[in-house]
């Protein structure tokens, strides 16, 4: 009897069981389709996509628009995508100035391909290979410099609509196309040779289909076809382009060599064109000359006398050249007749102060001795004019190393002297807020163009600039928004501004490193977000974190994790709650433990 009870129990807990995991099971199968209805997509077509993307350059900002899955709830947020069914279904790139060989299999993958349009661009290289694509309708590739011949196997596209491949240099005969589906094609102004074939579709084309391919004979042009001459005008033929091309070398070459020499002539004529420090200054400096005034006119005042002291007197002989133009005033070297040279900021926007505190946070400011921090030498206050002098840390801004000069022809900066230009900045930060521990915000207007490179042969180093300004303005913070931190969320809605505000800028000069893309968009890239660390998030959050990175820095993929660690720093530090983002001590230190991390592996 109890072993019955026992039993029937024993049997009840295990129906129970069972009911159970066949409940998980279904619930567990609706949450994965779920998860596939949202997630789908081919990756054999997207990585087609990549290659594209990553092989051409064009005036739109392929790399940064085309990330994540290319069809998404079916649609697709990529530039010139069109996706129908998960499916890409239609690439529109025209008249982009897409510039690059197109890589002849990648559409092979994109199996349901039905329109391909890169009309008007500079794609270089054989025409694709269209094998397998059975869905194509139009294939638009014309004003293009594609060579080569038209392959065979297009005459197999038994669905084609439109073929367009005029004003490109293809040459060889035309295949015997033939498709009833075919409404509109043109093949002018190429190389093309031969016959046209007399299949009835070609036959009923008009001639401007076929015009400008000088070697082109049949219906429906008006040049018959000589029959035994051919091959030996073909023949000759070849040789005469054989003697244009060299022609055109070296012609191409004589012009190359003509641009640098005159390059390098401007260049010269540049340097040569230096203006006096008085002259650049204006009608202040004239006036300072003059000797009446000169009971008026305030001394440098220096920090360390050891230096070698120079006068204002001399700082107007001095020959000077504008090196930046910032929100505060424009910047000059001065080189003085002893051969020094210093770098002198004007300051414009900064009379609110009394001279009293000025000078007060001048020689604060005066004390700062770090090899990541530009040194003030000296400055000088008078009502109408305000100079600031710094030693000269010649070279380049960080912007001009991560932005100038982008596209062929530029040197790609690698990996590890990005992670060395962070580990620079992160150090001369945190200097920074230890030495001006009392100031509210103690750089202020961090941002990549004033981060000064200096090449050494150990390397970069760098070093900022522009520092402690925010102290320099009244506290009515009326031009504060002229710092870079005013691009801070705090800054935006009203909050209060503190050290964090500084760690802020600092995720944001680590995103510009790492993504190469300037913040807040910028000229060279109209296509990003408005806030970079938005972009990055979005994109480093649906699992395509690699898609961030700089084309420069994507083939080390050794790097990869340090890069993709880096991005996390950087988006802790651009948290929009300023109490959420690290110290910047804890930042150096995680960067430091790092790169320890790297070296150990190497
Ligand atoms: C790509 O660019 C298109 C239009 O230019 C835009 O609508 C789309 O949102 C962009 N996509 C991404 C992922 O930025
Ligand atoms: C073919 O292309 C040329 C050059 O773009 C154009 O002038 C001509 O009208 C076109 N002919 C046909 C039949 O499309």
């Amino acid at each position: 009897m109890f072993y019955e009870v026992l039993s029937n129990i024993m049997s009840l807990i295990i129906d129970l069981t069972i009911l159970y995991m066949v409940l998980f099971f279904l619930s567990l199968n609706i949450v994965l389709c779920i998860d596939i209805e949202i997630n789908d997509f081919y990756p054999q077509e997207r990585y087609a996509l990549l290659l594209i993307r990553d092989s051409l350059n064009s005036s739109v900002d392929l790399h940064g628009n085309w990330t994540g899955p290319p069809c998404i709830n079916n649609i697709s947020r990529w530039f010139g995508i069109t996706c129908s069914n998960w499916h890409v279904v239609d690439i529109t790139i025209h008249g982009v100035n897409l510039s690059g060989y197109l890589p002849s299999t990648f559409l092979q993958n994109i199996t349901f391909l039905r329109r391909i349009d890169f009309r008007n661009n500079a794609l270089f290289g054989l025409l694709p290979n269209l094998t397998g694509l059975v869905f194509l309708e139009e294939v638009k590739l014309s004003f293009n410099h594609f060579s080569g011949s038209i392959p065979l196997e297009y005459v197999e596209l038994l669905g084609l609509e439109v073929l367009e491949l005029q004003e490109n240099y293809l040459d060889g005969e035309i295949p015997p196309f033939d498709q009833p589906s075919l409404r509109s094609f043109n093949v002018s102004y190429n190389h093309l040779v031969g016959k046209i074939p007399e299949t009835s579709l070609l036959q009923r084309l008009p001639k401007s289909a076929f015009d400008d391919n000088s070697e082109l004979c049949g219906k429906p042009l008006d040049m018959s076809c000589p029959s035994s001459m051919e091959k030996n005008k073909k023949k000759l033929q070849v040789w005469i382009i054989a003697l244009i091309a060299f022609g055109a070398a070296l012609f191409l070459f004589l012009m190359i060599i003509a641009f640098l020499v005159c390059k390098r002539k401007a260049k010269g004529n540049e340097t040569r064109r230096n203006d006096s420090t008085r002259y650049v200054f204006g009608a202040w400096a004239s006036n300072v000359g003059n000797s009446e005034d000169s009971g008026r006119l305030g001394q440098l005042e220096f920090f360390d006398k050891k230096l070698q002291v120079f006068d204002m007197d001399d700082l107007l002989r001095a020959s000077a050249e504008v090196v930046g133009r910032g929100e505060f005033g424009v910047t000059y070297k001065a080189t003085l007749e002893t051969g020094n040279a210093v770098a002198v900021k004007r300051l414009s926007y900064m009379n609110e102060l009394s001279k009293k505190e000025f000078i007060q946070q001048m020689q604060l400011l005066g004390q700062i001795k770090h090899e990541n921090v530009v040194e003030i030498i000296s400055f000088y206050h008078s009502e109408d004019q305000k100079l600031i002098i710094y030693e000269l840390v010649s070279d380049c801004t960080l912007f001009e190393l991560l932005h100038e000069g982008r596209g062929i022809g530029r040197i790609p900066l690698d990996w590890s002297t990005r992670l060395s230009i962070i580990k620079d900045i992160a150090k001369g930060l945190d200097f920074l807020h230890q030495f001006l521990s009392s100031h509210k915000v103690p750089h202020a207007n961090l941002k990549s163009s004033n981060v000064l490179i200096h090449q050494t042969n150990q390397g970069y180093h760098s070093k900022l600039t522009d520092y402690g300004f925010l102290s320099l303005l009244s506290s009515s913070n009326k031009n504060a928004e002229k710092l870079s931190i005013s691009k801070s969320p705090e800054f935006v809605k009203r909050k209060k501004l503190t050290h964090k505000t500084d760690v802020y800028c600092f995720g944001i000069i680590m995103l510009e490193i790492i993504t190469g893309k300037i913040p807040g968009g910028g000229e060279v890239d109209e296509t990003t977000s408005n806030d970079l660390s938005d972009w990055v998030r979005t994109v480093v959050n649906n699992d395509w974190s690699t898609d961030i990175l700089d084309l420069e820095i994507l083939s080390e993929r050794e790097g990869h994790d340090a890069m993709l660690n880096l991005t996390e720093i950087a988006l802790e530090c651009t948290d929009l709650m300023p109490e959420k983002r690290p110290k910047m001590s804890v930042v150096l230190k995680r960067i430091e433990e790092m790169e320890q991390m790297i070296k150990e592996n190497d």
